[in-house]
C-alpha cells in the first residue's frame, strides 16, 4: 500500500485516556472534532492487570453520540458477555486470540449478535494465529503496546506483524481493517499505516491535549 495511493485513515478515540468524570460531554467533543469511531477498552483486572469499566458504561453513552462503538474486550472468558454488550449499542467486539481456546466460537457468536467481529492480538503473538479465522473477521486490532494501560511506548517490532497480516489479507480478497492501539501519535501514526494499519486509535494523542479537534487532525494529516 503506497503512501500516495492510501486513504485517510480512520480516527478512533480510546476514551480509557478521557475525563471519566465528565464522559459524555468527551465523547461529544471528539465527535465534533471529526472522529469515526468511538474506542472501549473494556479491562477485568484479570486477562489485564487492569479494571476499567463495562457494558453500563457503553449503555448510558449511547444514546449521546452517532460514532460508532468499537469494542476491545480484555477480559477473560469473554463469551458469556458478549450479548450484554451488543445490548448496550456495540457496533464492533474484538476478543484476544490469548483470552480463550476458542476464538472459533467467540467470533461466531459475536457475528449472530449482527455486529462487526474483531480480533485482538498481543505483542507477543504472531500473525499466524488467526490466519485460519480471516473468514470470521472483520477488524483486527494489533496491539502496539502491552494491553492494559494507555500512556505507554509504540512497539516498533509490531510493525513487521501489520505488514504481514495485511499481505493475509490480501490474500483472502477480504475488507478487513488493520487496527493499531497503543503509542499511537503523530510520529508513531506514519509507520504503522505504511505497514498497513487504516484504523489509528489514540486515547492520550487525544485525550491528553488541549484541543482534540486539532490532535485528530493531526492524526489524520499523518497518514
Ligand atoms: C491499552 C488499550 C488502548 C489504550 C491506548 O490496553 O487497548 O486502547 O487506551 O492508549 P494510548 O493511545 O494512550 O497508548
Ligand atoms: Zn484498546
Amino acid at each position: 500500500m503506497s503512501a500516495t495511493s492510501r486513504l485517510s485513515p480512520i480516527i478512533a478515540p480510546s476514551l480509557l485516556a478521557a475525563d471519566f468524570g465528565r464522559l459524555r460531554e468527551e465523547v461529544a467533543a471528539v465527535e465534533r472534532g471529526g472522529a469515526h469511531w468511538l474506542h472501549l477498552d473494556v479491562m477485568d483486572g484479570h486477562f489485564v492487570p487492569n479494571i476499567s469499566f463495562g457494558a453500563l458504561v457503553l449503555k448510558a453513552l449511547r444514546p449521546h453520540t452517532q460514532l460508532a462503538f468499537d469494542v476491545h474486550l480484555m477480559i477473560a472468558p469473554a463469551d458469556p458477555y458478549l450479548a450484554d454488550f451488543a445490548k448496550a449499542g456495540a457496533d464492533h467486539v474484538s476478543v484476544h486470540v490469548e483470552a480463550g481456546p476458542h476464538l472459533h466460537r467467540s467470533l461466531q457468536t459475536i457475528r449472530d449478535l449482527g455486529l462487526k467481529a474483531g480480533v485482538a492480538i498481543n505483542p507477543a503473538t504472531p500473525a499466524e494465529s488467526v490466519r485460519h479465522v480471516l473468514d470470521l473477521v472483520d477488524i483486527i486490532n494489533v496491539m502496539t503496546v502491552n494491553p492494559g494501560f494507555g500512556g505507554q511506548s509504540f512497539l516498533d517490532s509490531q510493525l513487521s506483524k501489520i505488514a504481514e497480516l495485511r499481505r493475509m489479507i490480501t490474500e483472502t480478497g477480504r475488507e478487513i481493517r488493520i487496527e493499531t492501539d497503543g503509542g499511537i501519535d503523530p510520529a508513531s501514526a506514519p509507520r504503522a499505516l505504511n505497514a498497513g494499519a487504516d484504523v489509528l486509535i489514540a486515547g492520550s494523542a487525544i485525550f491528553g491535549k488541549p484541543d482534540y479537534a486539532a490532535a485528530i487532525a493531526a492524526l489524520r494529516a499523518s497518514g
